[in-house]
């Protein structure tokens, strides 16, 4: 069995033993006292219907911590329902963001009775709350003397919203009443629900908050994966609202939920394989040859692992620079992963490349794998013998080869032309001189 396929019975055994969510099922939910949580009855019978092991706990009880005493976790997830309250058990801004550090999931809901621990929280992860005592005000739309007030002015990301939201011609507004805020831009932060055009914070700041830059509902994915949700009402979460008639409530608060407790859209991938297109692994790979590289990708959605479809997943060929940016194909899915694949010829520049699918998507988890490959250059005898630009140099050397051989020859030949009349010439003067001498 190969190493990837261990990889995903891995994963199918972690589901087996858990809750819907991919990072665990202890949740712990702070109220301003226990007796207050029959309020929020509806929204935590559905966590525990989705298999959540709730703790309940009152504000003022000292004795709740997020971490153990040898700094592990407590608890996957917190919900806190207890906006006004100045203690929050042990739990300070700084406990609580290292619980967010650690891969804790969070929902934070605020009120116009706004406490300055949840206040500086929020500030943490880019949300600054309207003052205390304010409330979001609509003159034209809004119910309950102005502050109960619609909205249905979703950010459009389906990974957190389902389609019955987004989708749905005349699907009725997300009731909301309590404390707006304003939202720093960030790519880790979207903002979820903004309120409706003629909507107000009131009573109004220096620079007034309305309309699109008046946050109701903000969500926040670390670059851990980990996320945090911000709602200024926990009105939005208790019966009175989910139970309204006419109102999306029940669905907003489901999907929000479901994307902060990790129930959806959260991505694994397996760890990047390449082969030569050949077949084998080498140790290095040699300069521009043909490579196979795969991934797995898999979403949890609708409660199971699904093949995870998309045309934008990347591959990268990094050494300082990318060399190589393409897209991956997806060449087959099984029933619980895609896979992508990319044909690609190694660039022609030998070194220690980076090879990497970086993929982070707005709402979906942020995936990163990577592996270091190192790319040799050709070995002395892997050169071609011949090389066709080199043909005049061939040429030239075998015509100075001739050349020097007709050189020769000719100097050969001519050589014994002028010898053979110069030897007799020396026996010739003797003869003639003896010649002489016979005359004389
Ligand atoms: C206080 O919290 C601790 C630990 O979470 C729990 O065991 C205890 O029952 C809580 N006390 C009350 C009164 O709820
Ligand atoms: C929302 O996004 C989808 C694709 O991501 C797009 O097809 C649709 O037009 C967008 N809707 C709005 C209202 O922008
Ligand atoms: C993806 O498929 C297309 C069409 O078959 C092909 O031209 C392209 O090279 C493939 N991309 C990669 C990275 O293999």
């Amino acid at each position: 069995m190969r190493l990837h396929q261990w990889f995903w019975l891995a994963l199918g055994a972690t589901r087996l033993c858990s809750a819907l969510s991919a990072a665990g099922e202890r949740v712990l939910v702070m109220v301003p006292t226990v007796d207050a949580a029959s309020e929020y009855s509806d929204f935590l019978d559905s966590l525990t219907q989705r298999g959540f092991d709730l703790s309940v706990r009152g504000a003022s009880n000292t004795s709740v911590a997020l971490h153990n005493d040898d700094s592990t976790r407590e608890y996957d997830h917190a919900i806190l329902l207890a906006p006004a309250a100045r203690r929050l058990g042990a739990l300070s801004p700084r406990n609580i963001v290292r619980f967010v550090n650690d891969g804790g999931n969070l929902i934070v809901a605020a009120s116009s009775d706004i406490s300055d621990t949840l206040r500086s929280l929020a500030t943490q992860f880019g949300v600054e709350f309207a003052k205390r005592k304010s409330r979001i005000v609509d003159h034209v739309h809004g119910t309950a003397g102005h502050t109960l007030v619609p909205s249905s002015h979703y950010a459009n990301t389906s990974a957190v919203l389902s389609d019955l939201l987004l989708a749905a011609q005349n699907a009725p507004p997300v009731y909301f009443e309590g404390i707006g805020h304003r939202y720093k831009e960030s790519p880790l932060l979207i903002p979820l629900l903004t309120a409706p055009r003629s909507a107000y914070s009131s009573p109004p700041e220096d620079s007034v908050l309305s309309g699109m830059s008046l946050g109701l509902v903000s969500v926040f994915q670390t670059r851990t994966n980990a996320r945090v949700a911000f709602s200024g009402s926990t009105a939005l979460f208790s019966n009175r609202l989910l139970r309204k008639k006419d109102a999306a409530n029940r669905q907003f608060v489901t999907d929000l939920s479901q994307w902060v407790l990790q129930e959806k859209a959260v991505l694994r991938a397996s760890p990047l394989r390449h082969a030569l297109a050949a077949g084998g692994r080498p140790n290095h790979y040699r300069v521009a040859s043909d490579v196979v590289f795969e991934i797995d990708l898999t979403e949890l959605r609708d409660g199971s692992w699904q093949p995870y479809r998309a045309h934008d997943v990347q591959l990268e060929a990094i050494m300082l620079d990318p060399y190589i940016r393409t897209t991956l194909n997806q060449s087959s899915t099984s029933s619980i992963y895609g896979t992508y694949r990319g044909d690609i010829r190694l660039p022609d520049r030998y070194g220690t490349f980076t090879f990497r699918v970086n993929y982070k998507r707005p709402g979906l988890s942020n995936v990163d794998a990577q592996d270091i490959v190192g790319i040799r250059p050709l070995r002395h005898d892997e050169y071609p013998r011949f090389l066709s630009a080199a043909y005049p140099y061939y040429a030239s050397s075998f015509v100075m080869i001739l050349a020097f051989l007709a050189l020769s020859a000719v100097w050969l030949w001519s050589a014994e032309k002028k010898t053979a009349p110069s030897a007799p010439p020396a026996s010739a003067s003797k003869s003639s001189k003896a010649k002489k001498s016979k005359k004389s």
